[in-house]
């Protein structure tokens, strides 16, 4: 049978979207599936391949917030969005949903992020407790740019030179609370430039995923690390050494949005970044996070 033939029948299938040499590989495409109405064996399968490939994307979808939230619910209790860069809270929206856009009604941004770039990230990991999974809805899509990339923390790891993969096991990192991914200052926080001082969580560097067992890098964001018990020169070297090499294209798989595209990722084993794009196009994306625990060490 085609997977066209497959579609149509409504069968779900899982087709990986990213052939990594020595694991099942960052990203695949579910197809067959309407979000609105799956069953229990369905999501057997989505959360299967979800462990498996750690970004899962769904295209044509049609979901309204409730839907959204009702499939993301799926995964475990939701965590509340995070407040916005204007400190802003719309009523109107539920308040698991965080709306990502650029678009500016009435003198006030709808969303948070921007039109910039969105730079390499976990979602929350600044929390003690940073949700496990994210799902990010595509509802307006701008003509060019605004992709999303994800990195394969597990290739990372497996991947960094013998002496540094040592010298990993064993630290910890501060996870940065006062910038978001597009660099704005989050509400009440007064930035210091030290990332000493500034708000934020350790976590272990090296931590064994939960569900896969496997073990992965853990990094959370750039700016603003810093590395426990280390000098901050030593800190800002190594942490420069450690993200040149979970970075690199080898572990990067891209997504170019269409319209009704949901892309469900683990933010466990993933961090993801975003393209700029054109400020004078519109970008409006509905983002869900669902409750997690940070990651063990490993
Ligand atoms: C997010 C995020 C990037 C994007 O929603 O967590 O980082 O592509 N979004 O909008
Ligand atoms: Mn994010």
């Amino acid at each position: 049978m085609s997977s066209q033939t497959a579609d149509v029948l409504g069968s779900i299938r899982v087709r990986p979207l990213h052939a990594a040499p020595a694991s099942p590989g960052l990203g695949a495409e579910i197809t067959g599936v309407d979000l609105r109405a799956i069953d229990d064996t369905d999501f057997a399968t989505i959360h299967r391949a979800w462990v498996d490939h750690q970004v899962l994307l769904f295209r044509g979808q049609s979901l309204s917030d409730p839907d959204l939230a009702a499939f993301s619910r799926r995964f475990g209790d939701l965590d509340h969005a995070p407040i916005q860069e204007n400190g802003q809270t719309i009523a109107s929206f539920m308040p698991e949903i965080y709306v990502v856009s650029n678009v500016i009604e009435n003198g006030v941004a709808i969303g948070s992020l921007g039109y910039g770039e969105a730079v390499w990230h976990t979602d929350m990991s600044y929390l003690r407790s940073p949700p496990k999974a994210s799902m990010l809805y595509a509802l307006e899509i701008p003509p060019t740019g605004g992709d999303t990339s994800f990195v394969d923390m597990y290739e990372a790891f497996e991947a960094l030179p013998p002496s540094l993969r040592d010298r990993a096991l064993g630290l910890r990192v501060k996870h940065d609370g006062t910038y978001n991914s597009g660099g704005y200052v989050r509400q009440g926080v007064t930035p210091t430039d030290d990332p000493r001082d500034a708000p934020g969580t350790m976590h272990p560097l090296v931590c064994t995923h939960p569900d896969s067992g496997r073990r992965m890098l853990y990094l959370g964001r750039r700016r603003m690390a810093w590395l426990e018990g280390f000098g901050l020169a030593e800190s800002e070297a190594l942490l420069d050494e450690i993200w040149a090499h979970a970075t690199r294209k080898q572990f990067v798989w891209t997504h170019e949005w269409r319209v009704g595209d949901l892309v469900l990722w683990d933010n466990r084993c993933t961090m993801h970044r975003r393209d700029p794009f054109d400020e004078k196009t519109r970008r409006v994306m509905h983002r869900t996070q669902v409750k997690g625990a940070a990651p063990p060490a490993a």
